[in-house]
């Protein structure tokens, strides 16, 4: 079954981008929302945690609280509630529309770093994921792969809060992805990072093309 059957055949698709920070993902969500948008598909871009009024005071408090300020507990509750807000007000609206919505980092995003990266059971979080957004799960996930000092090394500002937490941590975040897209294949295009700009967003531009091949636009009531 399709998530987009499972979800009550909602119209839209949603398709998300993991990985690392400066993997490229708001770099390949950007140009993938202008190349959509110019063929004349009604196009949703947001970014967690933020977008909402509620998501970027969460986000305030994750990135700015100190190091060791938050249990990994605290930290998955204010990315869940972000998560479930987002869930609420932007995307199901947005699928129901039958628009594609594009997210920089969804639920593969804790289940990596609380999960794998922090300590907490990663079957866990993936159900708490299904209950903040109450079964919203992607048709596409774009997992931006490459290796942590590669990304480390494109940062142009000093690092927050998360990208302070060392590289034994976000080597653990980068094998739990692998974990994650090698358990569900087929939701998962893997991408490797290190590649130009361009060779990523074609890549991208070549699974979506077929995943939308006879889907959107596409009302409920039609089937
Ligand atoms: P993320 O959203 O994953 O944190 P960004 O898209 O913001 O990553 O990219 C981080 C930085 O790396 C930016 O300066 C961007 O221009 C650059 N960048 C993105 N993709 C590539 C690439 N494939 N090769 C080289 N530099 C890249
Ligand atoms: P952000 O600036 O969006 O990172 P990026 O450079 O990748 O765009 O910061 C988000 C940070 O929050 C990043 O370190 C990953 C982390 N994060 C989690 O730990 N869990 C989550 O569920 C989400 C959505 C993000």
């Amino acid at each position: 079954m399709s998530a987009a059957h499972a979800r009550g055949a909602t119209a839209g698709v949603l398709i998300t981008f993991e990985g690392g920070e400066g993997s490229g993902k708001s770099t390949q969500v950007e140009r993938l929302a202008e190349w959509l948008a110019e063929r004349g598909r009604e196009v949703v871009v947001a970014r967690e945690p933020g977008t909402t009024a509620v998501g970027e005071m969460t986000r305030r408090i994750l990135l700015q609280t100190a190091p060791d300020g938050l249990a990994a507990e605290a930290e998955l509750a204010l990315f869940l509630a972000a998560r479930a807000q987002l869930a609420e007000e932007v995307i199901r609206p947005a699928l129901e529309a039958a628009r594609i919505v594009l997210l920089d980092r969804y639920g593969d995003s804790s289940v990596a770093y609380q999960g794998y990266g922090r300590g907490i059971e990663p079957g866990r979080v993936v159900e708490l994921n299904r209950w903040a957004t109450r079964g919203l799960e992607p048709d596409l996930t774009v997992l931006i792969d490459m290796p942590v000092s590669d990304a480390s090394g494109r940062r142009g500002r000093p690092p927050d809060r998360l990208e302070r937490a060392g590289t034994a941590f976000h080597e653990r975040v980068r094998r739990g992805y692998h974990r994650i897209a090698g358990e569900e294949p087929e939701r998962f295009l893997v991408i490797d990072g290190t590649k130009s700009i361009d060779d990523i967003q074609q890549g991208i531009r070549e699974r979506v093309e077929k995943l939308l091949a006879g889907r959107v636009p596409q009302r409920t009531e039609s089937g």
